[in-house]
């Protein structure tokens, strides 16, 4: 079986992240973002994943070919010349896709759940239509793609994408199963699957709903990306309690990795992610964040709901909050205050920043 992931353009809402990475490649978790996908994709039996992608990235390709290797399947990508929506690279795709019997997953590259790929096969040879959808509930459905579907059956009747008034809590998850001649239905232009192919598919009662057991989320933003960290660590949690740190002084659900150093008298967590070779010096309080891979965190800093990029140093006596997203290699002298920065990379602050702003 194939998989085609919508890995798409540059990630500006987790900048200044994908300034220095595409984002399939910023770590979720200790993992590539689109690891997390690829690594249950290939559990799942697909043997070819195609990543439709929008501007052309030698690291991707790079770390791809290696990941390939490993997981024994074949990763190519599919390289669009102007972005083409979330429908038009299917068309773009259109040779790699077709002439197989089997049906194809496509996927948002942004989404983070306990991905169920077999069940959902199960589910679209049991119902023999054209597609089928997995949808999950939320408090907030506005920012979503909206359905509306028969409980018993799974039949869908609409597919309303961002609606301004409110039609159901059940959401469009991002993970599809389509049979290839949806790929008729397609014209390579830009295209959105979710406001033009889907209320067809739904028209002619070719969409089915496959319910989402457990947790959902779009970690394409940063508050999202730490809220999402925490679903992911309680899930760990009741999977694989085994992963999680039991070192002393982390409270509540910790993910370290083992080349992390962690001084004396700190409190890290609930809801922390460290990194490779990172250093956490004494007495530091961390909560909700993630810290990425070979930054230092010196002694007595106060860090809560931050995401702090590679190769950062954070000084002592530093107090850190309320969504701070650090790129790469940006310092921050001893004592200063930073409320909702969103920090460039190689930038060494000085001065604090008691404002939600951006630095360049
Ligand atoms: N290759 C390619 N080209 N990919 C693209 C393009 C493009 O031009 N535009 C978007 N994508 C990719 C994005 O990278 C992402 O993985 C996916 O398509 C969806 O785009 P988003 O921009 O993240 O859309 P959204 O989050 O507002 O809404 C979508 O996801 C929701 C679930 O998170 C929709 O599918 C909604 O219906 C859905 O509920
Ligand atoms: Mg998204």
């Amino acid at each position: 079986m194939k998989a085609l992931i919508l890995v798409g353009g540059y990630g500006t809402r987790l900048r200044p992240l994908t300034l220095t990475k595409p984002k399939p490649l910023v770590e979720f978790c200790n993992k590539p973002m689109v690891l997390h996908q690829i690594e249950a994709l290939a559990q799942a039996g697909v043997t070819h994943v195609i990543l439709a992608v929008s501007y052309l990235s030698d690291m991707l390709q790079r770390d791809m070919e290696v990941e390939a290797k490993r997981l024994n399947i074949k990763i190519t990508l599919s390289q669009e010349t102007e972005p083409l929506g979330t429908a038009g690279p299917l068309a773009l795709a259109h040779n790699q896709l077709q002439g197989d019997i089997d049906p194809f997953f496509v996927l948002n590259s942004d989404v983070i759940c306990e991905f169920p790929f077999e069940d959902m096969i199960k589910f679209h040879k049991y119902h023999q239509c054209e597609g089928t959808i997995c949808v999950t509930k939320v408090e907030e459905p506005s920012k979503y793609g909206v359905v509306v579907y028969e409980h018993d059956t799974g039949a869908i009747e609409r597919f309303v994408e961002k609606p301004r008034e409110y039609v159901s809590n059940k959401i469009n998850a991002g993970l599809y199963i389509f049979n290839s001649s949806i790929l008729d239905r397609i014209e390579l232009r830009p295209t959105s699957i979710e406001k033009e192919i889907f209320p067809a598919m739904a028209m002619d009662k070719q969409l089915y709903a496959y319910e989402l057991k457990g947790f959902w989320m779009d970690v394409g933003q940063p508050k999202d990306y730490l809220t999402g960290m925490s679903l992911f660590l309680n899930h760990v949690r009741n999977s694989n309690p085994e992963r999680l740190s039991r070192e002393n002084g982390t409270v509540g659900n910790v993910l370290l990795d083992p080349t992390a150093k962690i001084g004396e008298r700190c409190r890290i967590g609930p809801n922390v992610v460290v990194g490779p070779r990172v250093i956490i010096e004494n007495g530091v309080c961390l909560k909700n964040c993630t810290v990425l891979a070979d930054s230092l965190v010196k002694s007595h800093s106060w860090i809560s709901s931050c995401i702090i990029g590679w190769r950062c140093t954070i000084g002592k006596w530093v107090r850190m909050e309320n969504i701070t997203v650090l790129g790469l290699d940006v310092s921050v002298q001893d004592e200063l205050f930073i409320n909702g920065g969103v920090i460039l990379p190689h930038k060494a602050i000085s001065e604090s920043v008691s404002e939600p702003k951006i630095l360049i």
